[in-house]
């Protein structure tokens, strides 16, 4: 492993590095994505105790923002390409500080389902455009990494929303009060929204979206900065014209070419396996695991919350430091064997009884934990970065919009429905059922999921588009 890095680390030196700092200016989408995902799990019991609301409300509480991040992804395909990529991106920030806004000072269960509802269109936006984005800015070389840094960005925001969440839920005295606040959990993020927003301004245009608008010379001036060598650019600016020659976009190449349309089926069957991996019944809900395997304090809940919010973190380097080395799929068959495991044994634990012997639910957390990694270097970054890779420039913003919206119906789905599952068939059960269709995934993986390390956007589309295999098209 440590070759592959330092040859990935040689990779990465053979770039301009402004690519890096337009990737990290884009990815910060991702942080406020991981911040918005991340603040309601610590601060949700005390959202039910102030409202005085059933597990029904507290549930669409929760789930409020996934929709709203679904509609946001419908519109941002039109919208992403109407306005510009960068375009929709600012848009997102200012719906992250008005939304944070509202959801701080809802006087009522209704209003704050609205505001979430209303950030939630912020969240779609921004995880349909960021890895677009990344994904037509970058040399096809790193393209794996820049876009996992997207992912890196959203686990840090997931991290800051536990901090934050560990803070004002338990230690700051605010009014006499000691922990507790919501308001201040759920409106801090306006700081890093006005960041994003002020990243983000100074961001330059797609040269693939410029392309798309016949904005010629602008795009090979974005390239002239971001390629090394007049060569390169040159040479993209033609595949992007090759691409572009091919008329039919949207909807009309959704109904009139199949190959297109398995690219977009695979795209859905994609996100709908990285959330089926459970990812976020843990994101959500980990302060309610903790306490079912035994750790009950308001201190135990939240630390463990933040350890898990910095494995996942941790977890990333694995991928950006490997994902143009080793490529897509040999990662993703280590995560899907470690995440399967992982369930499993945590699954075990509940069904022996996690309060019959301490040890056993230290090995729920370890597993959970484990599954974490999991996850972190293979679902987490690969599903998006295949994502915004398997389609032609034409039907990218169809493609990725109906991909990132499944995402998010699927995130509500399993944000709606894991209390009710651990009500009804119980917490063992449930983790038995998330661990054993990491099987399945491999499978589909095995048959349908092509390799796309190293190649340019425009070669796959080519092969998509002359009727490849699905599994083929990135060789
Ligand atoms: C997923 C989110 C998840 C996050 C956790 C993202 O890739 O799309 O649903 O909460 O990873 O790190």
């Amino acid at each position: 492993m440590t070759e592959a890095i330092s040859k990935q680390s040689s990779i990465f030196s053979n770039q301009k590095p402004i690519i890096f700092i337009i990737g990290l200016a884009a990815a910060t989408s991702g942080l406020l994505f991981g911040i918005d995902v991340g603040i309601i799990s610590n601060a949700i019991p005390f959202i039910v105790k102030d409202f005085n609301i059933g597990i029904g409300t507290e549930q669409s509480i929760v789930s409020a923002l996934l929709w709203g991040a679904a509609i946001g992804a419908v519109i941002s395909g039109a919208l992403a390409k109407k306005i510009g990529r960068k375009q929709t991106l600012e848009s997102a920030a200012l719906i992250f500080i008005l939304g944070s806004m509202c959801s701080s000072i809802a006087t009522s269960a209704g209003i704050l389902i609205g505001a979430r509802v209303f950030l939630g269109l912020g969240v779609g936006l921004a995880s349909f455009t960021a890895p677009l984005y990344l994904s037509e800015m970058a040399p096809k070389e790193v393209r794996g990494a820049l876009i996992s840094m997207y992912q890196l960005l959203i686990t840090i925001g997931i991290v800051l929303a536990f901090l934050s969440d560990t803070y004002f839920g338990t230690y700051a005295k605010i009014h006499g009060i000691v922990g507790g606040h919501w308001r201040l959990m759920l409106g801090i993020p306006i700081i890093p929204a006005g960041l994003m927003y002020i990243a983000v301004y100074f961001l330059p245009n797609s040269p693939r979206w410029l392309m798309l608008k016949n904005r010629k010379e602008e795009a090979k001036q974005v390239l002239n900065k971001l390629r090394k060598t007049e060569a390169e650019v040159t040479s993209e600016i033609k595949g992007i014209e090759k691409d572009l020659a091919f008329k039919q976009s949207g909807f009309a190449l959704f109904f009139g070419n199949k190959y297109f349309r398995h690219a977009v089926f695979l795209g859905i069957g994609l996100q709908i396996i990285q959330q089926l991996t459970g990812i976020n019944v843990i994101m959500y809900y980990a302060p309610e695991i903790f306490k079912i395997a035994g750790f009950t304090t308001q201190a135990q809940t939240s630390w463990g919350t933040v350890i898990v919010g910095v494995t996942n973190v941790l977890a990333t380097f694995i991928a950006i430091g490997l994902v143009d080395k080793w490529g897509r799929k040999p990662i993703m068959y280590r995560g899907f064997i470690v995440m399967g495991i992982s369930m499993l044994t945590v699954g075990l634990m509940f069904r022996l009884g996690v309060h019959s012997h301490h040890a056993f639910s230290f090995i729920a957390i370890a597993g959970i934990l484990t599954f974490i990694i999991g996850f972190a270097f293979s679902a987490g970054p690969i599903i998006w970065v295949l994502c915004s890779e398997i389609y032609p420039l034409h039907g990218r913003d169809f493609g990725i919009t109906v991909s990132t919206t499944t995402n998010w119906v699927v995130n509500g789905i399993v944000g709606a429905t894991f209390l009710t599952l651990l009500k009804v068939i119980g917490p063992a059960n449930t983790f038995f059922i998330y661990g054993g269709i990491e099987v399945l995934f491999i499978i589909i993986f095995v048959l349908f999921v092509p390799e796309t390390k190293g190649v340019s956007l425009e070669t796959i589309a080519s092969n998509l588009l002359a009727g490849k295999k699905l599994r083929n098209i990135g060789s």
